[in-house]
């Protein structure tokens, strides 16, 4: 039992270590000095539909607690497509998830990161990119061509650690809805969905 937890506390002080040297060479594009907890990493995967038969597609996975979350909603990996764009944490992804989709690639170019899947339908977004480090109309055109890869009616999920939704509303192209407020969290993460009307 020890002895498990001490592996436990091993692996998530790996992440971590990871995570902050990931952050260490890019700030900004990091966005946060921590990993994302379970708790949030759980929130944003409950917006995936097992039963849709689609992919799921992740933006910003990071150390992988996000994948993982999704995975454990019971998609298969390689059901799941997963764009990174720092060189260190796809190539420990890739490690850990063997057979989960893993694009080194930038999600403001997803149909160069996405090549043969280009044209592909997802489930949904789940989303951890640091929309704060890019200016608002790159933001927005970021959710529009996300909206443009799912069904309508369907989310693109984004976590955020500020009090307002981090793309404006543009009511005639898409609904914003906070989701939720992740209090175990460093810091406390804002859930926002962004969807088409159906
Ligand atoms: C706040 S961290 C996400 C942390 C992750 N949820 C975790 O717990 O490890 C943001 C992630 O987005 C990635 N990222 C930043 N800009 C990106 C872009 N344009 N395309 C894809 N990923 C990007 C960063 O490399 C980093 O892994």
């Amino acid at each position: 039992m020890i002895l498990r937890l001490k592996e436990r506390l091993g692996k998530r002080f790996e992440e971590e270590v990871e995570f902050f040297k990931g952050w260490q060479k890019d700030k900004k594009g990091v966005g946060a000095l921590i990993p994302t907890s379970v708790y949030a990493a759980r929130r944003m995967a409950s917006v995936v539909n097992p039963r849709s038969g689609l992919p799921i597609l992740e933006l910003g996975a990071g150390t992988g607690v996000i994948t993982k979350a999704i995975l454990a909603r019971g998609i298969k990996p390689h059901q799941l497509v997963s764009v990174e764009y720092s060189r260190i944490f796809h190539d420990g992804l890739v490690q850990r998830f063997p057979n989960v989709d893993f694009r080194l690639g930038d999600a403001f170019a997803l149909d160069e990161a996405l090549g043969e899947r280009k044209g592909e339908q997802f489930d949904c977004v789940i989303s951890a990119v640091p929309l704060l480090s890019f200016p608002m109309q790159q933001r927005v055109a970021l959710v529009e061509d996300l909206l443009a890869r799912i069904p309508a009616g369907r989310p693109v999920i984004q976590i955020t650690y500020g009090p307002l939704s981090p793309v404006i509303k543009m009511p005639d192209r898409y609904v914003v809805s906070h989701y939720d407020f992740v209090v175990r969290n460093i810091p406390p993460a804002q859930l926002w969905t962004y969807r088409r009307a159906v």
